[in-house]
């Protein structure tokens, strides 16, 4: 295991611990201590404009890098505004694309929720149907799934959180049955985690994930804006748990393990 040579190419990836993976995010794989076991399941959680998708973006790269193949599925941005944005982070974003390592595809939350919940309905909402996710491609099988995002596909749902909820269990269970690591982004009005009294739509999917980190956006006491980033829960794993800084530039994402985010300021 040589993880200082690799964590001086930016990828700590030699150094995590045999079933386990980084991010190749510098900074963050070090908070990871021995790495995210292979099969996790991730939630990405912040607020408007905090990073949630760049950071995918990021560890989407990284997986391909390393020859994974990942699907990135997005409810959100059009399919070409995420490859322009992948490839400000990585000038190979194309060729992952036509070699088929990476599927980027988008798809209407509402066409989803409308088919699982006639699933469900025909299921007897019952807990112990065995339906595949309905909307992963057949003619692909990924190592590393990423849905942009969990809101957009519980806000689809006609009002009931319980269905949304039957969903995720299933998502849950079946990315875990085909050893499938994914990274799920959840966004939130304000952190959830930080004393905020209420719930939000889709919380409930907090304690079916094995892992999650939450993107910060900071509010000096000065009136300078940042970002901060935190492992809240990675089952199986000792991570370095603090608030750090975290930046978004033109060289990528950088997270800085010891620069705690002060006191004193507002996250939100
Ligand atoms: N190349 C870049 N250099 C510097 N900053 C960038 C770059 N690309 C994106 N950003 C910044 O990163 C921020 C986060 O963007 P991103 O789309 O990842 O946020 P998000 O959390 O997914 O937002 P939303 O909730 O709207 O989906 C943007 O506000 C933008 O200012
Ligand atoms: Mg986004």
């Amino acid at each position: 295991m040589d993880g200082k040579k690799s964590q001086a190419n930016g990828s700590k990836d030699a150094a995590a611990e045999a079933g386990h993976v980084f991010t190749g995010i510098p900074g963050l794989d070090k908070m990871l201590g021995k790495g995210i076991p292979v099969g996790s399941s991730v939630l990405i959680e912040g607020g408007p404009g905090s990073g949630k998708t760049m950071l995918c973006l990021a560890i989407a790269s990284h997986y391909c890098k390393t020859g994974k193949k990942v699907l990135y599925m997005s409810f959100e941005e059009p399919e070409k505004r995420l490859v322009e944005h992948l490839e400000t982070l990585d000038k190979n974003a194309k060729k992952y694309i036509s070699s088929d390592l990476l599927r980027l595809k988008r798809f209407n939350a509402l066409d989803v929720a409308r088919s699982v919940e006639a699933l469900l309905s025909e299921a007897k909402k019952e807990l112990l149907i065995d339906v595949n996710p309905v909307f992963f491609p057949t003619d692909f099988k990924p190592d590393l799934v990423l849905m942009d995002s969990l809101t957009s596909i519980s806000s689809a749902f006609s009002g009931e959180d319980s269905r949304f909820r039957i969903y995720m269990e299933q998502l849950f269970r079946y990315l875990e049955k085909e050893n499938i690591s994914s990274f799920l982004i959840r966004e939130v009005a304000n952190p959830s985690h930080t004393g905020r009294q209420g719930s939000e739509l889709g919380e409930a999917v907090s304690f079916l994930s094995d892992g999650i980190i939450i993107i910060y956006n900071v509010l000096h006491p000065g009136g300078e804006r940042g970002t901060g980033i935190e492992i809240l829960k990675l089952r199986g794993v000792a991570i370095e748990r603090k608030i750090v800084k975290m930046k978004i530039g033109m060289d990528g994402i950088t997270v800085y393990p010891n620069e705690q985010i002060p006191s004193g300021c507002t996250l939100t």
